[in-house]
């Protein structure tokens, strides 16, 4: 038996930029998908078949193999599914690794992260790469598409334990479709998202909580500039604006209903809890910056 998990993820700010050539700022979420494979005598075709017709050619042409012996697959997941947590990554990074291992081929996180990012682009059209990088290697990531990532340090506990995450529902559109929306006109923009990524890097880097509320709502302004975020949530972020706080959509977003999760920031996290619960939305705290794929 055969036992991989991997970490969802989230985009502290650049996303949609980062697709541009921007850099972009993720870090990975103690929330895991663990992935487990067993043999068997005969695969069930129906077990996950869409997944497995995804993930076993990317296997094959990598090792030049026809066939992989029939195995069952379990997957067990913590991140909700299509809500800018990389759930798509995350799984498919850790049936990779699970399915090398099952074939006897000795991985490291370089190749996982390689056959992660093809699989990513079969879900997404045109990924930047970065929610396979994060949800691989772990931690914080900074990352520009074609240059190689960094690992910044980790954000300081007094910033840490005021991040909370409210999830606003599954949104109607696909990634695909959020980032097919967004086009190179909006190219001041992505200027600017790139200035505030690395104001952000700073401003975590020194524990600035004032610098962190004013760079994530610009952030988030410059987001629904670009038609990401959908009427309905952008209230809800004004609420959390006025109360003192910041927050964001983090990952692809929506246009029309409910945009994923929200990175919501406030020095009193209470206060945001209360606009989740007034709001009728699920929220949860999870650590930033956890271990990235990992065999159990
Ligand atoms: O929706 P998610 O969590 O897969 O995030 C997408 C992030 C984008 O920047 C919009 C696209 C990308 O590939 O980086």
């Amino acid at each position: 038996m055969i036992k991989v998990s991997a970490p969802g993820k989230i985009h502290l700010l650049g996303e949609h930029a980062v697709v541009y050539g921007k850099p972009a700022l993720l870090a990975a979420v103690d929330l895991r998908v663990t992935v487990i494979l067993s043999p068997v005598i005969v695969s069930d075709q129906r077990e996950r078949g869409n997944l497995k017709k995804i993930i076993e050619p990317i296997i094959k042409k990598y090792l030049k193999i026809k066939t992989i012996p029939p195995y069952r697959l379990e997957i067990s997941s913590q991140i909700p599914v299509g809500s800018g947590l990389g759930s798509s990554a995350a799984i498919s990074a850790a049936y990779i690794a699970a399915l090398l291992s099952y074939v006897g081929y000795k991985w490291d996180l370089n190749l996982v992260n390689e056959l992660t990012f093809e699989a990513e682009k079969v879900f997404h059209g045109n990924p930047s790469g970065g929610d396979n990088i994060t949800v691989v290697y772990g931690g914080l990531i900074y990352y520009t598409k074609g240059e190689p990532f960094q690992s910044p340090p980790s954000i300081p506990p007094k910033l840490a334990k005021n991040f909370i995450l409210i999830n606003t529902g599954k949104p109607k559109e696909t990634t695909k479709e959020m980032v097919e929306m967004v086009s190179v006109k909006f190219r001041k923009i992505f200027d600017n998202q790139e200035q505030l990524v690395k104001e952000l890097l700073l401003a975590i880097r020194d524990g600035n909580e004032n610098q962190l509320i004013q760079i994530i709502r610009a952030g988030e302004k410059n987001l629904e500039s670009m038609g990401v975020v959908s009427k309905s949530v952008q209230s809800i972020i004004r609420k959390i604006e006025d109360s003192g706080g910041a927050a964001k959509i983090c990952g692809a977003g929506g246009k029309t209903g409910p945009t994923g999760v929200l990175l919501c920031y406030h020095p009193k996290p209470s206060i945001i809890q209360n606009i989740a619960i007034s709001q009728h939305l699920d929220y949860f705290r999870t650590a930033l910056g956890v271990e990235g794929l990992r065999q159990e």
